[in-house]
This record gives C-alpha cells, sequence and structure tokens, in this order.
C-alpha cells in the first residue's frame, strides 16, 4: 500500500521454464516467474494500481476479467504493452467479493499467450463476505484451482495442444501449474476457488465418492445460497467456489467425469469440447486431526432482481459458423454497439451453430433472465460474466454498465474459447 492508500502491485510478463517433470525444463511463461502468476487479493473500497512490465520479445496485455473498471484500464487489445514497456492502470475495487482473474488479451494471440502460462487469479474480499465465517485463509482452507489442460511428451516436456473445433485440447491437466497435484488441509471445511483458465476445454467436477459438489459462488460472487449438484459445469473463464466438508485422515478426488447422466446434460460437449475425457483433478488429503468448521449460512447473500420493466435498450448477439457474432468477425476499428451508461440492458445471446461456444462480457456482473425461455437453473442464477452457450439455443442477459463513460475505448464481448476469440468471434461495445 503506498503513501495514499493505493494498493500497488507489480506483475513481470516474462519467458522462463518450469519442470513440470523434475529434471525436464519446457519453456513456458509466466508473471513474476516461469509459469501463471501471483494470486492478487484486493478489498472492496480500496484503489488498487498493477504496475505491468513486459519483458517478453513481443508485445501483449493484461485484462483483468470479471472487473468493473474503465474501459482505459480494462487491458483488452487496445491497452497493448510492447515488449521492454511498462502500463500502469489504476481504478477503484468496486463489487462484490468474488474470485476474478487475470490474462494476456492481444488480438489474434490470447489463446498463445494464455497456453504458455500467463494468467492468475485476482480475489476480491468485502465485509459481507467476511462476516460469514466461511473458509478464508489463502492457502489453507481457502484454496485457488486453477485448471488447465495441456500436453506432454513422453519424458515430460510441455508440447502443444491438439487443435480441434474448440481450439487446443490436451489430454492431461495441471493444477496451478502442477501435474498429478494435491492439497495437504487440516481444517474440516474447505473452500476450493475453481478457474477454468483451459483454452477450450469444458470440464464437469465431480467428487470421487460421489458426493454433491456445493457451490457457494459463480464468477461475480456469492450465491444466495448454496446450491447441492451432481456436477458443476465450468467453460473456459468461468469460476466457481466449492465447499467439501473432509473427515479426519480422508482422501478425497475432484475429478472431471462424464457419466451417462452427465453427458445427457452437457449434450455435445462432450464430442466437441473434450468434455467427456475423465480426469483426476486434484487430491484433497485430510490430516488426521481437523479444525472444526463454523455453520454455513442457509442464505449467503440476497440478490436483487433487475426491473425488467426499466430496460432501456435490447440487442441480440448472434453467434454463427465462421466465428462470427452477428454476421462480422471482430474488427479492432468498428464499435459494434454504444451503450448509454447507468440504464438497464437486455443482451439475447443466440447461439445459432451446433456446437457449444461461451460468452463473455467485460466490465460487468450480469444476470441470466431466461434460457430457452425459461428461468435458469439455481447455479446459473446469481452473478455471471461468462456463460457457457449450448447448440441451438438462446439466453437472455439483464446488465447494467455503470460508472464509466468513455466515447473513443471500448470493452469486448467475445467466445472465450479462445482459438474463437483469435478467429474474430469477439466484438466491440463502447458506453458513453
Ligand atoms: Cu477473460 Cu475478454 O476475457
Ligand atoms: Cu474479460
Ligand atoms: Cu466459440
Amino acid at each position: 500500500v503506498d503513501a495514499d492508500g493505493t494498493r500497488v502491485f507489480a506483475l513481470d510478463a516474462q519467458a522462463g521454464t518450469t519442470e513440470f517433470e523434475p529434471g525436464v525444463a519446457s519453456d513456458t511463461w509466466g508473471f513474476n516467474g516461469g509459469h501463471l502468476g501471483p494470486t492478487l487479493v484486493a478489498d472492496r473500497g480500496e484503489r488498487v494500481r498493477v504496475d505491468v512490465t513486459n519483458s517478453l520479445d513481443e508485445p501483449t496485455t493484461v485484462h483483468w476479467h470479471g472487473m468493473h473498471l474503465p474501459a482505459e484500464m480494462d487491458g483488452g487489445p487496445h491497452q497493448m504493452v510492447d515488449s521492454g514497456a511498462a502500463w500502469s492502470p489504476e481504478w477503484d475495487i468496486d463489487q462484490q467479493a468474488a474470485t476474478l482473474w487475470y490474462h494476456p488479451h492481444p488480438h489474434g494471440e490470447t489463446e498463445d499467450h494464455v497456453a504458455r502460462g500467463l494468467a492468475g487469479m485476482f480475489i476480491l474480499h468485502d465485509e459481507h463476505e467476511r462476516s460469514l465465517g466461511l473458509p478464508g485463509e489463502y492457502g489453507v482452507d481457502d484454496i485457488p484451482v486453477i485448471v488447465q489442460d495441456s500436453g506432454f511428451s513422453a519424458d515430460g516436456e510441455q508440447e502443444s495442444k491438439q487443435r480441434g473445433y474448440a481450439g487446443g485440447l490436451g489430454d492431461e491437466l495441471i493444477v496451478n501449474g502442477t501435474r498429478g497435484p494435491y492439497v495437504e488441509v487440516s481444517d474440516e471445511l474447505v473452500r476450493l476457488r475453481v478457474l477454468n483458465a483451459s483454452t477450450a476445454r469444458t470440464y464437469a467436477f465431480t467428487w470421487s465418492d460421489g458426493r454433491p459438489v456445493e457451490l457457494i459462488a459463480t464468477d461475480g460472487g456469492l450465491l444466495e445460497a448454496p446450491v447441492s449438484l451432481d456436477h458443476v459445469r465450468l467453460s473456459p473463464g468461468e469460476r466457481a467456489e466449492v465447499l467439501v466438508r473432509v473427515t479426519p485422515g480422508e482422501r478425497l478426488v475432484l475429478q472431471s467425469t462424464m457419466t451417462p447422466e452427465i453427458a445427457g446434460l452437457v449434450g455435445p460437449v462432450a464430442a466437441t469440447n473434450g468434455g467427456s475425457d475423465a480426469f483426476d483433478v486434484l487430491e484433497v488429503r485430510a490430516a488426521d486431526t481437523l479444525d472444526p468448521a463454523a455453520v454455513v449460512p442457509a442464505q449467503l447473500t440476497t440478490i436483487a432482481d433487475f426491473d425488467e420493466s426499466a430496460v432501456a435498450t435490447t440487442r441480440r448477439f448472434e453467434l454463427s459458423d465462421s466465428f462470427e457474432i452477428n454476421g462480422a468477425a471482430m474488427d479492432m476499428g468498428r464499435i459494434d454497439e454504444t451503450v448509454t451508461v447507468d440504464t438497464l440492458e437486455r443482451w439475447v445471446v443466440a447461439n445459432t451453430t451446433q456446437v457449444p461456444h461461451s460468452f463473455h462480457v467485460h466490465d460487468v456482473q450480469f444476470r441470466i433472465a431466461t434460457i430457452d425461455g425459461q428461468a435458469p437453473p439455481p447455479e446459473l442464477a446469481g452473478w455471471k460474466d461468462t456463460i457457457f452457450t449450448e447448440p441451438e439455443t438462446e439466453y437472455e442477459l439483464l446488465m447494467r454498465f455503470e460508472d464509466y463513460a468513455d466515447t473513443d475505448t471500448p470493452y469486448m464481448y467475445h467466445c472465450h474459447l479462445l482459438w474463437h476469440e483469435d478467429q474474430g468471434m469477439m466484438g466491440q461495445f463502447a458506453v458513453v
């Protein structure tokens, strides 16, 4: 924290090496090290600044995924940081506690930069969330779980992934950059912050003993109440906070599995987005004596519904073949939509294709009003910034872009399958 109370972080994008297999070095990129980046943590109400330097041989950007902030600070393709240059965005944290993340966003190169290892978590806290007594000791009972797929040669060197329609799919997982990961816990109740930082792969997370997955928060923060699910599905860019209660000495594995029931629910993910591959994601090893946990409140927060009669503008976004949105590919020089600040918007996102996509909007947390005309299930009823869009399905989203008007600098909306994004499945909106 500097003299005027700003919380200052430093991120240096650099090339390095990582030993995913002891003694076998792979070329990777990271922030402040060889792979991934530090977890940034801030509080609602704080002013933050991130001193970004680019020590790579090529330009990149750092985008704050899920963050409400001025367009100039967003780190999208208009905020390129040249090789050897620096960039210091600053903004006020003005949103609720949530698990956000950061990653590069250079137009046409995002999949490559993320796959090489440039990504990190950005955790926000607030007073309300603290008052609930949820597990909140970072790395002890509050564990970041950054899930990525990767390819490895027989001797353990990282390889590029196989390109499918969804983008690059690797046949092995790394969690927080580690192969075959486990976490030792000494608390009865553990919170996992699961981030799908994969470039293309969608997961259906389950527990090895078949217990339900207890979901407490989605992209933009807490759900109104915990939801018990047989699996939690995350497409690239989405986050889920999950609670798990362990018994002394227990070994429990977070998996990504495709049972026939789940396959029925996730449909073509299995075929096209790598959803049918089964993985052990993370083993949780409980100590022989555990610190007891507080009771999890039955109600976590309240989420007021938007008043739909106040919708000022309805827009339609058709995701179509050839990686287009509304019949056009991304053009850095074209602003596709102009939004009036502080008004309620309805965005109808129609996936008109036969394959899944994901849809992400910068600057905002939105609510899903309907999916093909039906109310969303409880796990999709909270705050979201990225949604998995099923084939031939229409999603009605409600959102307000608040505070920051800027006629010159747009924000992005795009498919978060990063290869699709790179191909141009992205558009730009200005808030004025
Ligand atoms: Cu996570 Cu526009 O990106
Ligand atoms: Cu984003
Ligand atoms: Cu897509």
